[in-house]
């Protein structure tokens, strides 16, 4: 028997290239994995209240609500209200196994078949892959590499046609670290307003900004008469990926995207329920103002600092700075060296040194890397070094 086409054809870059540095480390090769964004993996964990508070929730052992019980979504919307001034309700919230269950969800209730759906490129592959299994059209949108990664709103102007439904903001962004600045997201606005589109806007690294200087606007205050969905979760900014809480709320003043929304709910009641002690636990840190940031901002600042200048004063690379999140993009002269293309080169530098990146035309630029700097700074260093090493070997 084959494998649908649909799941088939789907990739999805940062866990496949794992696969294959999976597979030489049985092999008996050393690696260093800079390719998955796990705090967990470094000398980070799960927030004490947060694991106390799990300890708390241990005997919920029933099925919660579809959507979340309204304990778990009452207290998401305070959350996000408090933080926001963005007016949302516990009924506009649901709650999911991650945010890539939502987007998921979203894309199966929201696209039919053939409908488009615009992301940014570089993107985070979830929604590339999200876009095959449901076979809806996804379109790239351009980021200005020299504007820090920002969307080209007349790029996306000419990209917009009867077809395109959604429009997807990452930001922060994944990968690429940047953060968009109000003005834009205003332009965004009002293109989306003039077409009817849906906004996604994906804040998973919201309280991940790493300079004070930099403002950061949630969609979920300008969005106005916009439809938008906002995911967010406790993968990143609350360090715990493997406890699989994410969560959406909608704004929808007008009641353009009830019905599909519903839909997402539905779709929350094949799966019956998500982990009642989970999203207990995880909602109950959210009113704490949480007392471990302090310390993860001040870590990855310095090893985002460490990481860009490495990088700046490298030949044949060069990089904008990551204004949040863990990740770095730096660009490739491909010229210069002798691989044909990204994908090459980061299965050469895995194969030769042992050091794992995920290749740009993962993400849908080519050209281009992806580093994860959650590592202790001695680490980075022996992966710098051996990278440099490898280009100076390379280069022509
Ligand atoms: C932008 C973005 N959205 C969503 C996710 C998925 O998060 P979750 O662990 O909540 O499924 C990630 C994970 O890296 C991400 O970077």
């Amino acid at each position: 028997m084959r494998i649908s086409d649909r799941v088939g054809t789907m990739k999805y870059a940062i866990r496949d290239v794992q696969k294959i540095a999976n597979d030489l480390q049985k092999q008996g090769k050393e690696i260093m994995y800079f390719n998955i964004g796990d705090p967990n993996k470094f000398d980070f964990n799960v927030p004490e209240a947060m694991q106390d508070a799990l300890r708390h929730h241990t005997n919920k052992g029933f099925y919660s609500q579809s959507e979340g019980d309204l304990y778990v979504r009452q207290k998401i919307a305070d959350y996000e209200d408090s933080k926001y001034r963005n007016g949302v309700s516990s009924n506009d919230v649901i709650f999911t196994d991650g945010v890539s269950e939502g987007i998921l969800f979203v894309f199966l209730s929201f696209l039919n078949p053939g409908d488009k759906i615009l992301v940014p490129a570089p993107t985070y592959p979830a929604y590339q892959s999200a876009g095959t299994v449901t076979q809806a059209e996804l379109t790239v949108y351009k980021c200005i590499e020299e504007e820090g990664w920002i969307p080209d709103v007349e790029d996306i102007r000419s990209k917009i046609d009867s077809k395109t439904k959604i429009l997807v903001l990452i930001n922060p962004n994944n990968p690429t670290g940047s953060v968009y600045h109000e003005q834009r997201l205003r332009k965004i606005r009002d293109l989306a307003g003039e077409h009817d589109l849906v906004i996604i806007s994906d804040e998973i690294y919201d309280r991940m900004i790493l300079d004070q200087e930099t403002s950061y606007k949630s969609f979920s205050q300008i969005t106005k008469d916009v439809p938008a969905i906002i995911f967010n979760g406790f993968s990143k900014n609350y360090l715990a990926p493997g406890f699989r809480a994410g969560y959406m709320y909608t704004l929808d003043l007008e009641n353009k995207i009830s019905e599909p929304y519903e839909g997402v709910k539905k779709l929350c009641r094949m799966r019956l329920s998500p982990s009642t002690p989970i999203s207990y636990a995880a909602v109950d840190t959210l009113s704490m103002n949480p007392p471990h940031l302090p310390n993860l901002i001040g870590k990855l600042k310095s090893r985002r600092n460490y990481v860009t200048k490495r990088f700046q004063d490298m030949d044949n690379i060069s990089t904008t700075k990551p204004q949040a999140a863990f990740y770095i993009f730096p660009k490739i002269e491909m010229i210069n060296l002798n691989f044909s293309n990204d994908f090459e080169l980061v299965m050469g530098l895995l194969k030769e040194e042992g050091v794992l990146f995920v290749h740009g035309s993962g993400f849908g630029v080519p050209d281009h890397f992806r580093m994860v700097f959650l590592s202790p700074e001695n680490i980075l260093e022996e992966g710098l070094n051996r990278f440099e090493r490898f280009l100076e070997r390379h280069s022509s």
